[in-house]
């Protein structure tokens, strides 16, 4: 245990321990895919566990897996994540994305072109999956 606590360094980042913070979606994004101040607030807050990575965010419109989960492809999404590092690194954390394409779970009713791509030919099938749509009801087909 006192290991854990230890000093390391992963690169160049020297980290105060051995923990990090796994990935967790959030759905706190704006409309357009944007990190907000929400955003910066709350991995500021989580920046003493050294190492961030950021929940799933989505590289493209085609794969967005959850409603309000951030993207990341315009210049307005970059520049929405980069408050968000610049938070985190003014309160000593270091931060990495995790690029997260939902692939063919993504879904047509999430994604702002409408449209999902895979590269594996065959449809999903799976019973158990449901859509949240923007006005808070589950789409089940
Ligand atoms: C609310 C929530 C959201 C999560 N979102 C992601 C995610 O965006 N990307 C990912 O790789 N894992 C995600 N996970 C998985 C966690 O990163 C972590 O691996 C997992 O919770 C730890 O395993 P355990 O829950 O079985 O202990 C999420 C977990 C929770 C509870």
């Amino acid at each position: 245990m006192e290991k854990l606590w230890s000093k390391t360094k992963i690169g160049k980042m020297e980290l105060p321990h051995r923990l990090s913070m796994a990935p967790m979606t959030r759905s706190r994004a704006q409309e357009d895919g944007t990190p907000g101040e929400e955003a910066s607030l709350y991995y500021a807050q989580r920046a003493s566990m050294g190492l961030i990575i950021t929940e799933g965010v989505q590289p493209s419109d085609d794969g967005q897996g959850y409603l309000w989960s951030p993207w990341i492809y315009t210049e307005k999404h970059i520049e929405g994540w980069r408050k968000v590092t610049d938070a985190v690194h003014k309160a000593d954390g270091y931060m990495y994305i995790q690029l997260m394409h939902a692939g063919r779970m993504s879904h047509p009713d999430n994604t702002p072109s409408s449209t999902t791509r895979s590269t594996f030919p065959h449809r999903a099938r799976c019973r158990n999956v449901y859509c949240y749509r923007h006005a808070g009801y589950p789409r089940t087909t």
